[in-house]
């Protein structure tokens, strides 16, 4: 086992004007997001998370990434043959492994935009330990493997939106993450990009045991991934092999 999310609930305070109103004052409705969601994955799993819109999915993976607090339960991860309780990690440590455990690819590319390609790639690396020699050979590496070794010195506004997101993959396998996250990856692409960016994410996932979720509004991007699970009702449920 590599990741466990154990009894995992999370709300949120609705923020609209009825909510707001004085009738309800002092006793904001909630929503109920995800509730006691239970889910663990062996190293190498790659799973595809699909449900409708405003189910929870981008909510479940960041916080299994490290970057929202649960209202309860645990993210449980396995490090160098320990389990850690994520949430309960000083704000360092919780930084650090968010930068070594995990790789994250958004829908948005989130690349930084006064830095080249390569420049972005090596920046994970530069913060966990500003060795710009290795950052350099590791992110040539990587984009190499992407297919974008022209475009290294390249400003992401002058790579298209396909090009943006391999090196957004470049980026997030640049520490040698344990965990892929990619959240609707896909989702800015047309359609000849998306298929050409789930190939790479497929051999990348197998070249390197990726444990990887990807959360997807496609049937077809989900039908690569070992097993699916649809988000409903807060919970995650297996959807039977296609
Ligand atoms: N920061 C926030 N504050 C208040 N409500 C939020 C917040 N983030 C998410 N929500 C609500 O939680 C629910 C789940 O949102 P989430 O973004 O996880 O859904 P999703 O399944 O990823 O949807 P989509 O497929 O549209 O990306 C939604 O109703 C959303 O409005
Ligand atoms: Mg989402």
């Amino acid at each position: 086992m590599i990741i466990q999310a154990n009894q995992v609930s999370k709300s949120y305070v609705s923020s609209n004007k009825i909510a707001k109103s004085k009738k309800t004052k002092g006793n904001l409705p909630s929503t109920e997001v995800l509730k006691n969601l239970d889910l663990s994955l062996e190293a190498g799993d790659f799973i595809a998370i699909l449900g409708a819109s405003g189910s929870g999915k981008s909510t479940l993976l960041h916080i299994l990434g490290g970057l929202d607090k649960p209202d309860n339960g645990k993210i449980m991860i396995a490090n160098n043959n320990q389990w850690l309780d994520l949430y309960s990690q000083n704000e360092n440590e919780l930084a650090h492994l968010r930068n070594i455990y995990f790789g994250f690819i958004f829908q948005f590319h989130h690349l930084l935009p006064e830095f080249t390609a390569l420049e972005n790639v090596m920046m994970p690396i530069l913060i966990k330990n500003n060795n710009n020699k290795e950052a350099k050979s590791i992110a040539e590496k990587l984009l190499y493997e992407v297919g974008l070794q022209d475009k290294l010195e390249s400003m992401p506004a002058n790579l298209s939106g396909g090009e943006q997101q391999r090196v957004a993959i470049a980026r997030a396998l640049a520490n040698n993450p344990q965990i892929l996250l990619a959240d609707e990856p896909t989702g800015n692409l047309d359609s000849a990009n998306a298929d050409k960016f789930m190939e790479l994410l497929n051999k990348l996932q197998s070249d390197y045991s990726l444990t990887m979720i990807i959360a997807t509004h496609s049937e077809d991007i989900a039908s690569a991934a070992h097993k699916r699970y649809k988000l409903a009702e807060g919970k995650l449920w297996e959807m039977p092999s296609t």
